[in-house]
């Protein structure tokens, strides 16, 4: 059996142990981070069954269909959020299931703790906001759904606006829920990525960030791309699934890639920001793969760029 400590965190976030806060130690010991990596029949059986997801998956990323099933899948958070005397444990999206198999390292894991993903990612989440958005004044997250992860933001930092956007109605309602229940400086407002609003207007001293949005763009991000960077904001994270950094030599990845492909996930983000790093118009600070996933992909890749 093995476990994961915050030095193993730390080399996956691409960091130093010393670099892992005390409130991220605290949150690694309070949760069971103890796995066991498949092997011989166990793991052929599970690649036999991701093969057999990406034959029969029928998801299209990016397709109208989506957008009806994001504003229904918010709404049903939101239902459950007010139903449940505002519980912000009711919005963790639905799916995100308890009991699935983990990528880790390139091997497929079963773990101890039914929620693992969910504990990995709020670690991550308290690292990677502690360490780079305390200098800001407004945060902005792009296709922010339920809002957990400004909630997460309004925690660390209470002192913030925090603005929340999404193409679905529902997840504006929520956001605007969750600022006026909890009494925290967050909005939600309408925004469609692939057709950003131009008179939009950022903040002085602002940062952006995305967590699986930009992924759901089927790779239509130009758009978006060239109004951050009229926009300006003085820093942008994104945590996606990134496709470069894959290696197509190794099985678990093979099959990430092919899953990535067979849904129509983003593709091509990252060597466009190479693009314009190239031109000198962006700077990259920060590219790290966690190593880390859902059974099918490592959702949890980051970039790290400002504007110039
Ligand atoms: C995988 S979810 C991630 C939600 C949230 N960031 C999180 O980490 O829980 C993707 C989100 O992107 C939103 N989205 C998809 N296409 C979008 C678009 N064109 N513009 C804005 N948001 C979009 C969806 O409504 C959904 O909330």
């Amino acid at each position: 059996m093995e476990d994961l400590m915050y030095e193993d965190f730390a080399h996956q976030f691409g960091t130093m142990p010393y670099d892992i806060s005390l409130k991220c130690r605290e949150l690694i010991i309070k949760n069971d981070f103890r796995y066991v990596i498949s092997d011989g029949t166990e793991r052929d059986n599970i690649i036999l069954n991701v093969l057999n997801k990406i034959d029969s998956d029928t998801q299209f990323v990016g397709s109208p269909r989506r957008k009806t099933i994001w504003e229904k899948g918010w709404n049903e958070n939101l239902s459950d959020f007010i139903d449940n005397d505002y519980d912000l444990n009711k919005l963790v999206p639905k799916y995100y299931r308890p009991n699935q198999l983990i990528r880790l390292n390139q091997n497929y894991i079963i773990t101890m703790n039914p929620n693992f993903e969910t504990a990995y990612f709020e670690v991550f989440k308290c690292w990677l906001f502690e360490k780079y958005l305390g200098n800001y004044d407004s945060i902005y997250e792009f296709g922010c759904g339920t809002g957990v992860n400004l909630v997460a933001l309004a925690k660390l930092y209470p002192q913030k606006k925090l603005y929340g956007l999404d193409f679905v109605s529902s997840s504006v309602k929520l956001v605007n829920k969750i600022g006026k229940v909890y009494k925290w400086n967050i909005s939600g407002h309408l925004f469609d990525m692939i057709k950003p609003d131009n008179i939009f207007k950022m903040d002085e001293n602002s940062a952006i960030f995305t967590v699986g949005a930009i992924e759901q763009l089927a790779s239509k991000f130009e758009l978006f791309i060239q109004f951050i960077l009229r926009c300006s904001p003085k820093l942008c994270i994104n945590v996606e699934p990134i496709i470069e950094l894959y290696d197509m030599n190794n099985l678990v990845d093979y099959l990430a890639v092919k899953f990535h492909k067979k849904r129509g996930y983003s593709e091509g983000y990252l060597t466009r920001l190479r693009e314009l790093e190239a031109q000198n118009k962006i700077e990259i600070l920060k590219v790290n793969r966690l190593f880390f996933g859902s059974l099918y992909m490592d959702g949890y890749s980051y970039i790290i760029w400002r504007p110039k």
